[in-house]
């Protein structure tokens, strides 16, 4: 589905964890929107592993020049309660999130074009407490804080964070799963709109922020009312 009618020909985009969910998605979008565009992760072409700084310098180094940088990357982790939370889980979310994006962010600068486009990707649980949301609300709200942050110091350039609410991908285990259909039933359906998002729906979020020269610093919620 495409609700937007913005064209991005002739543009270069790159998506930082587009080799699945939400990232596939938004590279697909920008495709069909005229877009060329490149894929990292350590599943792509262009490996690019983000807990490793040296792989992510060297992934920006053949990108080429970049008009609008997407990073949706994320550890599929859990939502232990803070007994239950290891350093291993604490390091590991951290390190993809957080720290990954802000070294793709640094590391691609030397080929951003100036009046380039960064969003970035937390999610609602960053302003929806609730028992096991420590893990992922923390993060989120960190990588909230970062893009307001960087919206400022990486002027004119733009950055905006997408925040989504529960998205069908596979971060919610395998297609076909019983458990994984069950889960997001249950979970659509304590949402206004009675179902979870699609990442094709989501796309268009990352593809309004890409486009519109005067969005800055904003933090576009798409969660099917969850928040509310
Ligand atoms: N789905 C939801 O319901 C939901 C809700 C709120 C927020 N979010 C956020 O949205 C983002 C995308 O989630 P998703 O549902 O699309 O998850 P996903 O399908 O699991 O995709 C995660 C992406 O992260 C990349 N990645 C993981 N570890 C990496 C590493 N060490 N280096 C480089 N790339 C790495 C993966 O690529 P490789 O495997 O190729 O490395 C993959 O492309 C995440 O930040 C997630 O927290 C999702």
């Amino acid at each position: 589905m495409n609700i937007t009618s913005l064209r991005f020909d002739g543009q270069h985009v790159v998506v930082v964890g587009g080799s699945s969910g939400i990232g596939r998605a938004v590279a697909v979008a920008a495709e069909a929107a005229g877009a060329r565009v490149t894929a990292l992760g350590r599943h792509t072409p262009i490996a690019c592993d983000l807990t490793d700084d040296a792989s992510v310098v060297q992934a920006f180094q053949r990108t080429g020049a970049i008009d609008h940088l997407v990073l949706t990357p994320g550890a599929r982790v859990g939502s232990p309660r803070l007994e239950q939370l290891t350093d291993a889980e604490l390091l590991t979310a951290y390190q993809v999130k957080l720290f990954g994006s802000l070294r793709a962010i640094r590391a691609a600068l030397p080929v951003l074009a100036p009046t380039a486009s960064i969003t970035l990707t937390s999610g609602q649980l960053a302003r929806k407490p609730s028992p096991g949301g420590l893990l992922k609300g923390s993060l989120n709200a960190a990588v909230d804080a970062a893009g307001r942050q960087l919206a400022k110091e990486l002027a004119p350039r733009r950055v905006n964070v997408v925040s989504p609410g529960a998205i069908d991908t596979p971060l919610w285990g395998a297609d076909g799963d019983a458990a994984r259909a069950a889960t997001l039933a249950r979970v659509g359906g304590t949402l206004p709109v009675g179902r979870v998002g699609r990442p094709d729906e989501l796309a268009q979020a990352y593809l309004l922020a890409m486009a519109t020269g005067f969005m800055t610093g904003s933090v576009i919620d798409v969660d099917g009312g969850g928040l509310l």
